[in-house]
């Protein structure tokens, strides 16, 4: 809930990319709200300012797309276009990247569950660079390349326990993620490296860390290069010279959307310098990996919804829009604010406002970011939700027997796509049992 007095009312500041209302009410008359939006020019963008935001590195830099964040496969695509990594969680995700025309040559594979059965997988795939995080998932590594009599590069995830002022932090306190560099049991980075510079078939090839999401401080970065490096140094003297082919520092880059954050360029240019440090000092010149999901994905998109009902209640305005957290669900879990805005604009109520979804649950209320304007809201306009590319199309779900909103796409040419079908209610029904019914 937001006292719309006190919000700024400019037009300035609102990330790209801007639709027109022309467009936006366009689109809305021909495929309903709500509705998704995806400018593939911004997708383009996003690469290119990652590129920029590591240009000084002295060694080779590759952007690699997390796919966990957007894994629609138009967007996916656009990326594959761009000749840069992917990185996948899972089986079902690789079949996603090379339906969508990837190469599995070009995957980096970081499994959470790590069994020999997934490893085996995305191996006989194609699949030849994968991450491992713990010392059954090597044994289950060595199993999967043994059976497939093929040679694997494998990459070490560690845990550098460092403090990350984040939204989503995946470091200190989060054991589940890499491994701790010199634990005393055989779930250490140490030993999993003795183990795998022994092993046939693996090729030992780097160090991957994953620090966590929206991350807008770069200590953290300088933090875990700096233990990374003692790792590095300390494990040479006593397993002789291994060679650091890749080092993949995870994702986090941030996205502004409520506030100003840093750019890649800002975030890029203090971690590279340490980086180039760190290759003078270790004496190899890495490829460096910047896996990134919500920078790459989020400012591409916009939720379209529309005003369905209002009502005062006491001093507060209730705007009811006809789409409801099952569309965005970290809005609801993680009280994330999306920047808001009624389209077209009005002059700011003096009333506070409640942006409301249309689901009968108290969790459906949308929080407003201070870049939110939600001024001259009325029944039949559209509210437009930026910058919901990441982490929001891929936690849909039928809450409320709520069939899954269209995704289109305005491609490079300006002219429109669809990008995922809307769901029609009763291929919903078939989804979650009805075809079961008269079995
Ligand atoms: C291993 C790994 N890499 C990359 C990412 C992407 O992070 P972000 O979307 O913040 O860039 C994640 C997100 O959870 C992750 O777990």
């Amino acid at each position: 809930m937001v006292d719309t007095r006190t919000q700024p009312v400019p037009r300035t500041g609102v990330a790209a990319p801007r639709f027109s209302d022309r467009e936006l009410y366009g689109l809305a008359e021909k495929y309903g709200t709500p509705y998704f939006l995806i400018d593939e020019a911004t997708l383009r963008k996003k690469v290119a300012e990652m590129e920029q935001g590591f240009g000084e590195y002295k060694g080779v830099f590759r952007v690699a797309y997390s796919v966990k964040a957007n894994f629609n496969p138009s967007v996916i695509k656009t990326f594959v276009s761009e000749g840069i990594l992917f990185d996948l969680t899972a089986p079902s995700e690789l079949v996603f990247v090379l339906k969508a025309g990837g190469d599995a040559e070009n995957v980096m594979y970081t499994s959470i569950t790590e069994t020999a059965a997934e490893y085996e997988q995305v191996i006989r795939k194609g699949v030849k660079k994968i991450v491992v995080a713990s010392h059954n998932g090597l044994l289950n590594l060595t199993e999967a390349v043994a059976k497939t009599g093929t040679t694997v590069k494998a990459m070490i995830r560690v845990n550098p326990e460092v403090h990350v002022h984040a939204e989503l932090r995946g470091s200190m306190g989060h054991g589940k993620f890499g491994l701790q560099f010199n634990g005393g049991s055989q779930d250490s980075a140490f030993y999993v490296l003795k183990k795998l510079l022994a092993t046939p078939g693996l090729e030992f090839d780097g160090f991957h860390f994953h620090l966590g999401s929206q991350i807008e401080d770069p200590a953290c970065y300088a933090d875990a290069i700096e233990k990374l490096e003692a790792f590095i140094l300390g494990a040479r003297r006593q397993l002789g010279n291994f060679k650091v082919n890749t080092l993949d520092i995870g994702g986090g880059l941030p996205v502004p959307y409520g506030k100003k954050v840093p750019s890649p360029k800002d975030l890029g240019g203090k971690i590279v310098s340490q980086l180039n440090s760190l290759v003078e000092s270790i004496g190899d010149r890495f490829t460096l990996v910047a896996e990134s999901g919500r920078f790459l994905s989020a400012e591409s998109t916009v939720l379209v919804t529309r005003v369905v009902n209002m009502k005062g209640f006491g001093e507060t305005k209730y705007i009811y829009v006809d789409a409801g957290y099952n569309v965005l669900l970290d809005s609801a879990l993680l009280r994330h604010e999306y920047p808001v805005e009624v389209v077209p604009g009005g002059k700011p109520s003096p009333q506070k406002v409640a942006l409301v979804g249309r689901l009968c649950d108290p969790l459906d209320v949308f929080p407003i970011s201070s870049r939110s304007r939600l001024g001259g809201a009325e029944v039949g306009k559209l509210v437009v939700f930026r910058e919901v590319g990441a982490y929001s199309l891929v936690m849909n779900m039928p809450f409320h027997s709520q069939p899954r909103p269209p995704v289109l796409m305005r491609n490079g040419q300006g002219s429109y796509m669809v990008a995922r079908k809307g769901q029609d209610v009763e291929k919903l029904f078939a989804d979650e049992g009805g075809d079961c019914l008269s079995n």
